[in-house]
């Protein structure tokens, strides 16, 4: 049996166990058990002292990992043990998204004779060019020592004064840093795509961290992580669980049509766990809407989290909202059904009243908080574009997402001013 220490600073939370025949365990540490301010992995494995097995212990740890041709790639050229979750945390689990730290036994800190070096632009952009996938390059080639979830390139960075500094210790990371979509060779604009939709959701009230856009031969999308705070001079870092993590399913099941949460299970997760469940909720509702006004197919259950805080857990800042609607090569079913329905030009007044039925909401509430939310993005979106087109005259992103936004927004408002 192989094992690895999960710390929360430089606390020991609980071992993970895999063993001969590729299964994985999870115990909690005694102490832990009894610290004061304890917390559980997720909501899926209760803080008790018995052995959390395969399924539940998978549930945390294999959401943590990337997905897809990113895995694959860095599977591909890096050391053979890296191909199990287990084998993958051993060697790249010293940042996380979240609080903890997994290393083996009895490295209880990375040594690392440089703790961090600086990521020149160039170096990016030389890989860029090569069409490598960075989330590899930075793990196999230039030491990286982390861990984030998801299907597209990234890497976490400490960003400080306009300068990126990849920590070789898996010390705690401050952003993150995503370029564009690996699968559309001739479209480098995502970077654009994502920076405009979280831009424009912070603008209409939405909470999403700050955003930005690193400029250079291909633009960097940047984004400040919500689970990390600096106190002082130090990076700490803040429990986050997303929501497969938290009702105990893989990354397999992060849709709905792979049998995977509805908008229902997870409205229902933060009415039955967050420490805030009106605002809460009341922030959930709006971000179906705007997934909705955008045309972000890909809001899918991984893409909720809780971020924990003083007195339990609340819904995290929202990331990754980016129009997928306007590239045709993506699938143009919405991550979630209302009212049955996952293309969003079918929706009808009846099938938002079903969901609206289905929450457990007064009829009334839903269409208010839509119509809201479609008169600010109307409002509030002209001028976020036309700040756009002086900061990046060449760039057409924003005109093209203004196009399939009103279009939505129009769309939408007839069915809920009815
Ligand atoms: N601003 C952030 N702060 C903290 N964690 C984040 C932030 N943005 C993303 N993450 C974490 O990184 C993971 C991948 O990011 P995401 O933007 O969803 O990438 P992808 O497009 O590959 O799905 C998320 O599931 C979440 O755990
Ligand atoms: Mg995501």
């Amino acid at each position: 049996m192989s094992k690895l220490i999960v710390y929360y600073q430089e606390k020991i939370v609980g071992q993970l166990n895999f063993d001969k025949e590729e299964r994985l365990s999870f115990q909690y540490d005694k102490n832990w058990l009894v610290f004061k301010d304890r917390f559980p992995l997720s909501l899926a494995l209760a803080l008790v002292e018995k052995t959390h097995g395969h399924l539940e212990t998978k549930s945390f740890f294999e959401n943590l990992l990337p997905e897809g041709e990113i895995k694959d790639l860095i599977e591909a050229h890096g050391k053979s043990s890296i191909k199990s979750e287990f084998g993958f945390l051993q060697e790249f689990g010293g940042d996380c998204a979240g609080a903890f730290k997994i290393l083996p036994e009895k490295a209880k800190i990375i040594q690392s004779k440089t703790p961090r070096k600086e990521l020149r632009l160039e170096v990016i952009f030389k890989y860029l060019n090569e069409k490598k996938s960075l989330t590899d390059v930075i793990l196999n080639k230039e030491g990286g020592k982390f861990s984030l979830a998801g299907a597209q390139d990234k890497f976490p960075v400490i960003f400080e004064k306009n300068k990126i500094y990849l920590p070789l210790d898996g010390s705690p990371t401050t952003h993150i840093i995503k370029p564009h979509v690996r699968y559309f060779n001739s479209i480098h604009d995502t970077p654009y795509n994502e920076y405009m939709c979280m831009k424009l959701a912070k603008a209409v009230g939405l909470n999403v961290p700050k955003v930005d856009i690193i400029e250079g031969k291909y633009p960097l999308f940047i984004v400040e992580r919500f689970d990390r705070i600096k106190v002082k001079t130090e990076i700490l870092r803040i429990h986050q669980q997303d929501f497969c993590q938290a009702q105990g399913i893989t990354s397999l099941k992060k849709y709905e049509s792979d049998g995977g949460p509805s908008f229902v299970n997870n409205y229902n997760l933060i009415k039955a766990h967050s420490s805030a469940p009106i605002p809460d909720l009341n922030q959930l509702l709006n971000w179906l809407i705007f997934n909705l006004v955008i045309g972000n197919n890909d809001s899918h259950s991984k893409n909720l989290a809780f971020l924990r805080v003083e007195d339990g857990i609340r819904l995290a800042p929202f990331y990754d909202l980016l129009s997928t609607s306007v590239y045709k090569e993506i699938s143009q079913n919405f991550a979630f059904k209302v009212g049955g329905q996952n293309l969003w030009f079918k929706l009808k007044r009846r099938l938002f009243d079903k969901l609206s039925a289905e929450l457990g909401l007064k009829e009334d509430v839903l269409p208010k908080i839509a119509l809201k939310l479609l008169n600010d993005i109307e409002k509030k979106h002209p001028k976020l574009v036309e700040e756009f087109d002086v900061r990046f005259p060449e760039v057409k992103t924003a005109v093209t997402l203004e196009k399939e936004i009103k279009k939505r927004v129009v769309f939408l408002q007839k069915i809920f001013a009815v």
